[in-house]
């Protein structure tokens, strides 16, 4: 289960919570297994330039990694447990679980809102929660927001013209069924930042669905920190009224970033570290400590290294890559 955050976990711990358990055996291969890994193609010979007939993939087997572990992509099975991330998890999930209406987190671009908001949706017990992500597009208009949401409920949406009205009544309609089928809608919104007044607004309305006793759904908004400053309209009042709870992502500090890596290479199929500590500090400088930076940083930096048949990540690697960042 989902325990409190505690600064000081080791490593297998900061694991995604509840993919840990069952992914972990294929997630992390242990020792043995990798003992086993047949012996890599390319011995690295430092100084040696790659061969000439080397594959894009081979810097993954040449850093003996299984998969990319600094992909771009918002896998869960990455997730790393900074105490920050941990807290927004924890938050969100009491949103859910205490019939608050509306919940946000706010945070920089690739601080790990979107992969956040995966984590909740992997983690939202289907027999009690029916979860839904929508992508805010810049201007969506609360027209094209009702049509996501019932897109995504899977609810046939008559032909246009159809009154923002009627859908309003399908969505209030699917609600209610939900509720008397021992179920809750959970909407979960990203990059709200992009959501217009009139969609807000919407938001609003469908937070206010509800029976005397409770309300009947959850909204949680991900957007980027400037969203919190448009909220201090005051044509924006009830709604923020409404947000108990919030929490905001940070970008990782230097003991963290050292862990993260780490943490990404293990889940590759890395034990030992491939970065020495002068690349670590390299990385935490230039990317400032946020995810997406390093992976982007990092993965620059095994592509180089692989290039310059470098067993090692050191600070040099690292400097040579900052040019192409
Ligand atoms: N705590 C974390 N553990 C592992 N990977 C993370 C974490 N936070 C962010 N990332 C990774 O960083 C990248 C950017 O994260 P993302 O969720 O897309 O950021 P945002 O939505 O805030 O822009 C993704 O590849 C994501 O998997
Ligand atoms: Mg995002």
């Amino acid at each position: 289960m989902y325990t409190k955050p505690i600064s000081e976990k080791p490593l297998s711990d900061r694991m995604n919570p509840v993919m840990a358990a069952p992914q972990a055996a294929h997630a992390i291969p242990d020792l043995e297994g990798l003992l086993n890994v047949p012996a890599v193609e390319h011995e690295p010979v430092p100084g040696a330039p790659a061969p000439a007939h080397a594959h894009a993939h081979d810097f993954l087997s040449f850093h003996r990694l299984t998969v990319n572990p600094f992909s771009d992509a918002v896998n869960p099975v990455f997730f790393y447990r900074t105490d920050a991330h941990d807290v927004a998890f924890i938050r969100m999930m009491m949103v859910i679980e205490h019939d608050i209406s509306l919940g946000l987190i706010t945070g920089f671009s690739g601080t790990g809102k979107t992969l956040v908001s995966q984590m909740l949706l992997r983690n939202l017990d289907p027999a009690r929660y029916e979860p839904i992500l929508v992508l805010v597009c810049p201007n969506m208009g609360k027209t094209a927001l009702l049509r996501e949401i019932l897109n995504e409920l899977g609810i046939a949406i008559p032909r246009p013209p159809v009154a923002t009205q009627d859908m309003l009544k399908l969505l209030s309609d699917a609600i209610i069924n939900l509720h008397n089928n021992g179920r809750k809608l959970v909407i979960l919104i990203d990059e709200c930042h992009f959501l217009s007044a009139e969609s807000l607004h919407l938001i609003r309305t469908i937070s206010n669905i509800e029976i005397p006793e409770r309300k009947l759904s959850t909204c949680i908004l991900f957007g980027e920190q400037r969203f919190l400053k448009r909220l201090e309209n005051p044509s924006y009042e009830s709604l923020r009224n409404r947000m108990y709870l919030r929490s905001e992502l940070k970008p990782l500090e230097a003991v963290d970033t050292d862990q993260y890596i780490k943490f990404r290479l293990l889940v590759a199929g890395r034990e030992d570290m491939l970065f020495d500590a002068s690349a670590v500090a390299a990385v935490q400088k230039l990317a400032g400590g946020v995810c997406r930076r390093i992976n982007r940083l990092c993965m620059l930096a095994l592509i180089q290294a692989f290039s310059e048949n470098k067993p090692v990540i050191d600070e040099a690697i690292i400097a040579e890559c900052a040019r192409d960042f």
